[in-house]
C-alpha cells in the first residue's frame, strides 16, 4: 500500500499547537506521520518531535517518509499510556506539546491482512500492535455471552446486541468464526430480520471489537493522566477523536481537569487539594471545514479538543 494516511484538521493542529522554537512535542499517534511530518516543516531545527505508534508498521512507514528529517524525529514502538516510561528512555524530561490522534489509520484499514474491515475479507484480527496475542477471532471465542454482548452494547452503542450474540453463537455450532466477512455476513442477516440502517449492518459491531481487542479506551485514559504529568507550563494538549466513546472521555477529563478544589460545597476549608491543571481552549470541539470532508470523507467525524497546561 502507497498511500498514505490523510491527516485530519492539519490547519488547526498546526495553530492551535503553537510549538515553540526550541524543545519537544510528542505524537503519541504517529501513523503514517502525517501531523509529524506538518509539525517538522513548519518549525525550526531545534523543535523535536517524538512520534510513538504501537504499530511496528507504522513506525517502519513513518521512518521512511521522516527521513528527511531524522535528525528532528525520534520514532518509538510504543504505547501511548507509557508515555512516560518511553521519554525516560529518550532522556526527555517534560515537553511542550502532545497530540494524540485516535483510532486506526488507513493503510490498517485498507489493509485486508489487519482484518479491521468488513469491507475485505481478512482474518479476523484487528491488532494494532501485532506483538500482542488477542485477536477479534480469540475475543468472539472465549468471551462469554454476556460478555460478549456488553462489548457490542457498550463500545458499538449497538441495540442488537443480544440477536447479534445469538447469531453468532448459531454460526459458530457450524464453524469458528476467523475472517472479517463471515462476521460480516453474519451481522448482515441480522440486520436483515432487525431494521434498514444507514450505516452497514457490521459498522458498530467491528467498531466493538476493534476497541475491546486494542483495550483502547482504558490506554485513552492512562494516556490523558500520565500526558498531564510531562507538560510544561502552557503547553498544548490536543486529542482529536472519532466518535463519541472517545470524545465523552477528552471532554470529561478537560473539564474536571479545570476545577480548582472539588470539595462538596458544604465544607468550609478544601480538604481535596486538587489544584487546576488545565485551561481549556475549545469550549465547543473544532471540526473540519466542509471543503476538508469533500476532499476526506473520513475527517468527517473527526473532533479536535484543545487545552493548555497550567500550573497554579
Ligand atoms: C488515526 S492514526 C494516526 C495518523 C497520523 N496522525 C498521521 O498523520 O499519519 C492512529 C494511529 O494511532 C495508533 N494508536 C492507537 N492507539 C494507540 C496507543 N494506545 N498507543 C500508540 N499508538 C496508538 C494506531 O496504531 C494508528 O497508527
Amino acid at each position: 500500500m502507497s498511500r498514505y494516511h490523510e491527516p485530519v484538521l492539519k490547519e488547526e493542529v498546526l495553530r492551535y499547537l503553537n510549538p515553540p522554537e526550541q524543545g519537544w512535542i510528542v505524537d503519541g499517534t504517529l501513523g503514517d506521520g502525517g501531523h509529524t511530518e506538518l509539525i517538522l516543516k513548519n518549525t525550526g531545527p531545534l523543535l523535536h518531535v517524538l512520534g510513538v505508534d504501537r504499530d511496528a508498521q507504522a513506525i517502519e512507514r513513518a521512518t521512511k517518509r521522516l527521513a528527511p528529517f531524522s535528525d528532528r524525529a525520534t520514532l518509538v514502538h510504543g504505547n501511548f499510556g507509557n508515555i512516560r516510561n518511553i521519554l525516560k528512555k529518550v532522556n526527555v524530561m517534560s515537553v511542550d506539546g502532545v497530540l494524540l490522534d485516535l483510532g486506526v489509520s488507513s493503510p490498517q484499514l485498507n489493509s485486508p491482512q489487519r482484518g479491521f474491515s468488513f469491507m475485505h475479507d481478512g482474518p479476523l484480527d484487528m491488532r494494532m500492535d501485532q506483538t500482542q496475542k488477542t485477536t477479534a477471532a480469540n475475543l468472539l471465542k472465549n468471551l462469554s455471552d454476556s460478555e460478549l454482548v456488553s462489548v457490542i452494547k457498550e463500545y458499538g452503542e449497538e441495540r442488537f446486541s443480544k440477536r447479534i450474540v445469538r447469531a453468532i453463537r448459531k454460526a459458530q455450532v457450524q464453524a469458528s468464526i476467523t475472517t472479517t466477512l463471515q462476521l460480516s455476513d453474519i451481522l448482515a442477516s441480522v440486520a436483515h430480520t432487525s431494521r434498514p440502517t444507514r450505516i452497514h449492518p457490521a459498522t458498530r459491531t467491528f467498531q466493538a471489537l476493534r476497541i475491546a481487542v486494542n483495550n483502547e479506551l482504558e490506554h485513552i485514559k492512562i494516556a490523558l493522566s500520565n500526558s498531564l504529568e510531562i507538560l510544561n507550563a502552557t503547553a498544548r494538549f490536543m486529542v482529536i477523536s472519532f466518535h463519541s466513546l472517545e470524545d465523552r472521555i477528552i471532554k470529561n477529563f478537560f473539564r474536571d481537569e479545570e476545577k480548582g478544589c472539588i470539595c462538596p460545597p458544604r465544607i468550609p476549608v478544601c480538604a481535596c487539594g486538587h489544584k487546576q491543571r488545565l485551561k481549556v481552549l475549545t469550549r465547543r470541539p473544532l471540526v473540519p471545514m466542509k471543503e476538508e470532508v469533500q476532499r476526506n470523507p473520513r475527517a468527517s467525524s473527526a473532533k479536535l479538543r484543545v487545552a493548555e497546561r497550567i500550573y497554579v
